[in-house]
């Protein structure tokens, strides 16, 4: 049996409260249940969770937290702990984003800790790897994804089989989605790892998802690769509507995988 495949919208530093309530509002008048088949899920900033989960959309689509301190409490100034994060209505959390590595100068061992943070409070780690164009370029691809999971593999493994990987090409980030054969090629070796970690069984129920530059026009192609379980989506979960085209592509590819 494949992994529960998801879909999880990543808002970034976009949407004030009251655009975070009318994305809600459009998105519960396109889906006005849970999706059977796949678990949905956004990312908004911390202030707009708290805002949803107060609306009860937390009841239609699972909350993730962009961010969470290494440190559950203390004199952190600007600082979010997870426990806080669970206590505003996040179910999950995201973890290594390559914009916090990028921005806010976090490191393979930062993320190790935010990932036990995440394990401590109850949340889903979903941990996001890829590499940059030069690292690309220099063939350095696998050697740096690997080194990005292994790293916050001991918070992992004790999460079992709840955590996700996200495979996210630093140079797709916010431009074309990658091409499908460097995708497939990736997602392999993240399946061949986790299988040798965790056994056959285990490892192949991790969900591994894409994102970079994800379109609904990309959907069927990438959701047609053997080992591509879910989609991380930015800029095209923005707007309601065409985070809700995404959806339903997802839909269909899952469809026709079964059929
Ligand atoms: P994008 O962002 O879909 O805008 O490329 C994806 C991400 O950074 O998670």
């Amino acid at each position: 049996m494949r992994p529960r495949p998801f879909l999880l919208g990543n808002w970034k530093l976009h949407h004030r409260i009251a655009q975070a309530r009318a994305w809600a509002q459009a998105y519960a008048e396109a889906r006005p249940r849970r999706c059977e088949r796949l678990d949905v899920a956004i990312a908004p900033p911390a202030t707009a969770l708290w805002a949803l989960a107060q609306e009860g959309l937390g009841e239609r689509v699972t909350l993730c937290a962009q961010d969470a301190y290494v440190e559950d409490q203390g004199a952190y100034t600007g600082a979010l702990g997870a426990p806080m994060l669970a206590d505003a209505g996040a179910k999950w959390l995201l973890i290594g984003h390559s914009e916090r590595r990028r921005h806010f100068g976090e490191t393979n061992e930062s993320t190790e800790r935010r990932a036990q943070a995440a394990v401590r409070a109850g949340l889903r780690p979903v941990l996001c790897v890829g590499e940059t164009a030069q690292q690309r370029a220099a063939g350095q691809s696998e050697a740096v994804v690997r080194a990005q999971w292994q790293a916050a593999w001991p918070a992992l493994r004790h999460s079992a089989c709840s955590f996700a990987l996200a495979y996210e090409p630093v140079w797709a980030i916010g431009g074309q989605s990658a091409a499908l054969a460097d995708v497939a090629c990736m997602h392999q070796s993240l399946r061949a790892d986790l299988c040798e970690q965790l056994g056959q069984q285990a490892g192949e129920q991790v969900p591994i998802a894409y994102g970079g530059g994800v379109k609904a026009e990309d959907v069927a192609g990438l959701l047609g690769q053997p080992d591509v379980d879910g989609l991380l989506v930015g800029g095209a979960s923005l707007s309601a509507d065409s985070f809700v085209a995404i959806l339903a592509a997802m839909e269909r590819a899952i469809e026709s995988r079964l059929s």
